[in-house]
């Protein structure tokens, strides 16, 4: 692997105070050492979270430092529970929450800003791939938060997440994942070359302990975001060995 390969368990809003346990159980017992495994659990759960030989990742993030934000928390909140990485971006957290550019770019800036790893999410719906014209706009997302961060870039992992292809068994072809990441590393390297280059770009939607090994196969694939399959033990650790 020319980058570290990377695999993200994305919980959503699911898993226990028992999966905790049995995910870190599970993990102290394998030996990957050539793969970043992050746990991104729910929020209230990263309290009982003791990272061992993996890293500890928050789902959502508030843009604000502190204050009368009900319902929100902070990066330093985060920090103070061990948290390292941070999805930012996620379609859900777009389309559910009404999460646009704008918010996605001030949650990064956050992120940076506290010396966390924000994992910054794109990717294009049903609609836009069938009209052909995706590409523009996963360039326009990921511009929008290059126009935000600019150079920081180098400090973000990102993840291609096709909304087809999230929680659908409907994954994209490692064909499908490689086009996407390679086109949006060249992009990022018309401004940031030698940045694009060691960026870590995941891919998500639909990644299983099946087809997990090909499709970290592909050369800018570095590894996976992982949501249903995350939430059982030996499928989770499949896919991570896939990738280590
Ligand atoms: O963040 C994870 C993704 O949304 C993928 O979810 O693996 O259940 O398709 P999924």
């Amino acid at each position: 692997h020319v980058r570290r390969p990377m695999v993200a368990g994305n919980w959503k809003m699911n898993g226990s105070k028992a999966l905790v346990s049995a995910m870190t159980q599970s993990l102290s017992e394998v030996s990957l050492d050539n793969v970043d495994v992050v746990i991104c659990p729910p929020m209230p759960l990263l309290a009982c979270v003791e990272p061992n030989k993996f890293y500890l990742g928050a789902q959502n993030v508030s843009q604000y430092d502190a204050g009368a934000y009900t319902g929100e928390s902070s990066t330093s909140i985060l920090s103070e529970l061990n948290v390292r990485y941070v999805i930012v971006g996620h379609s859900e957290r777009r389309e559910l929450f009404a999460e646009d550019d704008q918010v996605v770019v001030q949650k990064v800036q956050a992120v940076l800003n506290a010396g966390l790893t924000p994992i910054v999410c794109f990717g294009e719906s049903l609609k836009v791939r069938e009209e052909g014209n995706y590409l523009e706009f996963l360039y326009a997302q990921v511009d929008a938060v290059l126009n935000g961060i600019g150079a920081k870039i180098k400090d973000c992992v990102l993840a291609y997440e096709p909304i087809w292809a999230i929680g659908t068994g409907n994954t994209a072809s490692p064909e499908q994942a490689q086009q996407v990441h390679a086109k949006v590393r060249e992009h990022i390297a018309q401004e940031y070359t030698d940045i694009a280059a060691g960026l870590t770009i995941l891919y998500g939607g639909s990644v299983n302990a099946a087809n997990a090994a090909e499709l970290f196969s592909q050369q800018d694939v570095d590894g996976g975001l992982v949501g249903g399959a995350s939430l059982k033990t030996d499928d989770f650790i499949a896919i991570c060995q896939a990738a280590n």
